[in-house]
């Protein structure tokens, strides 16, 4: 039986109507880019995650980047990631003018811990890229007890739920994908940056639109990266879905569970306390899964 690794159509059927009619309301609406439906999907991103403020941008890519520069990171300074990720992780560091230093991850939780950042730290740390991959929960207060700021990569982590509270609200700031594929993915490229600092939002917001707070002075070399106020109308919609999304992607982990998939492979185990939305369902097995013959 072939399984589509992803099928794009199932999520949006029941929902066509609705995100046409929020395409047609935006198209009669003349605003594009940012504006009413843009501040909307933040204020109601911000409040589903119990985070502060959320920043709307062009994609998780430039909302890791902007996040480094928002939170001070630049030329000098060392950023650790882990060297288990989307290359996007690893890629946002550079144009900061930082450097990458790679620290490792459990093999089992493949999270990034104190120990295995701790061994990456150097004189010229300044943030701790820490990825919720494949949507398992990194511990984030843990690693900042390590005295250092932390990025939380959320890209693939939408949904799902850590004993501090949701991926996206644990560290100085966060950042997210809304790529089609994601848990919370739109019709297009789209991304976002959460943070309880206002200081670090009022940043990313200027970095967003040229590095200008008000649109008239323009005080930094910023990027052009918003979200556009079509794929906010969609997420507004979808967003009301991601919960029961997330559940079911829960649900299907426990049913490989129960079948007894971990006889054959090694499974993926969640962080402690933590209810991972897998993005990803990642086994490990010794043997090529090809080679097994059938
Ligand atoms: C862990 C991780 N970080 C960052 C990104 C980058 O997001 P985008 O493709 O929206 O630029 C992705 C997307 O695949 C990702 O999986």
């Amino acid at each position: 039986m072939a399984i589509p690794l992803f099928d794009i159509h199932s999520g949006l059927a029941s929902l066509r109507d609705r995100l046409i009619e929020s395409a047609a309301t935006t198209i009669d609406s003349g605003a594009f880019i940012l504006g009413p439906e843009v501040a909307a999907f933040e204020d109601e991103f911000a409040a589903y995650l119990g985070a502060e403020h959320v920043v709307g941008v062009a994609n998780g890519t430039d909302a890791l980047t902007i996040a480094l520069r928002a939170m001070g990171v630049g030329p000098g300074d060392d950023v650790v990631v882990p060297s288990f990720t989307f290359y996007a992780s690893a890629e946002s560091i550079p144009p900061t003018g930082a450097r990458p230093v790679f620290c490792d991850v459990d093999p089992d939780t493949m999270m990034v811990t104190p120990e295995t950042v701790r061994a990456a730290l150097t004189p010229a740390t300044k943030a701790v890229i820490a990825v919720h991959l494949f949507g398992n929960v990194a511990p984030v207060r843990e690693i900042e007890a390590l005295g250092v700021p932390v990025l939380e990569d959320a890209a693939q982590a939408a949904g799902s739920l850590g004993p501090d509270g949701r991926p996206g609200s644990l560290g100085t700031a966060a950042t997210f994908s809304f790529f089609p594929s994601k848990n919370l993915g739109c019709l297009g490229d789209g991304g976002a940056i959460v943070t309880r600092d206002p200081e670090v939002a009022a940043m990313a917001r200027a970095l967003r639109f040229h590095g200008s707070h008000d649109q008239v002075t323009w005080e930094h070399v910023g990027y052009n990266s918003r979200l556009d106020a079509l794929q906010a109308g969609f997420l507004r919609i979808l967003l009301t879905q991601l919960d029961g999304w997330a559940d079911g992607r829960r649900q299907a982990a426990a049913r490989y569970e129960r079948a007894g998939l971990g006889e054959h492979v090694a499974l993926p185990v969640p962080t402690d306390e933590s209810g991972p939305a897998w993005h990803l369902y990642v086994i490990r097995s010794p043997t090529s899964i090809g080679s097994q013959g059938r």
